[in-house]
């Protein structure tokens, strides 16, 4: 295994890339980084210090010094500040969005390169967030770009946090999915777009079995014999 040896998965909120990154990498025996979660624990962080969402210049400074960490905990990834298990904190709604906000600085962009490229070292590695496969990671040699119609990644994330016994409004997850794809597509730091290179996945009208189906057929091919499925 060398650091090309990795798959990116890049797209919108809701298009399905956390639960396709770790099926995929289960499926590859790889390790799963879910890279929307060092925002979001850095947005925690600035709620928390009393930082709003025009404060991304400070908060990427300050961040330059925190100790984000991923700890493997009963075959789950979970997140810590220094010694403090944030997972449970870090997906309200309050914190999606400021997560969004607080992304489009390039300090908080830059605060965060080193980690993400640390933990992509050794390779055999499944990447999600916005910009995996254009400015993190642009070597993997297997890139996906996930879409979905707004309505159609709406329902579905409305759904899951049912499912999860969640509150949830259709309504408001549509806003805030219009919201984050506007802050996201639009910023000039490391916008939300498809690397050249990347196969585009339109998952409008594809089950989650056949998207993942998809996935493992173009890594079969992209590292053949290098792994086995479990
Ligand atoms: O994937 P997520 O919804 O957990 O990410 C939260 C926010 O973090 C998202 O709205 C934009 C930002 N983000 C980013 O800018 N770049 C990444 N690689 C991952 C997330």
């Amino acid at each position: 295994m060398n650091k090309e040896d990795m798959i990116t998965i890049d797209g919108p909120a809701g298009s399905g890339k956390s639960t396709l990154a770790k099926n995929l990498a289960v499926a590859l025996g790889w390790n799963y980084l879910d890279t929307g979660a060092l925002y979001r624990a850095v947005a925690l962080w600035a709620l928390e210090n009393g930082y709003a969402a025009g404060d991304g210049d400070k908060v990427g400074e300050m961040a330059e010094k925190l100790e984000l960490r991923f700890v493997n905990l009963s075959g789950e990834n979970r997140v810590f500040i220094s010694d403090r298990d944030v997972t449970g904190l870090i997906r309200t709604a309050e914190i999606s969005s400021l997560s969004s906000s607080l992304s489009a600085y390039p300090k908080v962009r830059a605060s965060l390169v080193s980690i993400q490229r640390r933990l992509g070292q050794y390779g055999a590695l499944v990447a999600e967030g916005r910009d995996m496969g254009t400015v993190i990671f642009p070597w993997a040699k297997l890139k996906f770009f996930l879409s979905a119609d707004p309505a159609t990644r709406a329902r579905r994330r409305h759904h899951q946090m049912i499912m999860e016994g969640q509150p949830s409004n259709l309504e408001n997850v549509l806003a805030d999915i219009l919201a984050r794809d506007r802050n996201d597509s639009l910023r000039q730091a490391s916008p939300l777009k498809a690397d050249p290179m990347a196969v585009v996945i339109d998952s409008t009208n594809l089950s989650l079995f056949e998207v993942e189906t998809i996935m493992i057929g173009q890594a079969q091919k992209i590292f053949g014999s290098n792994f086995s499925l479990n």
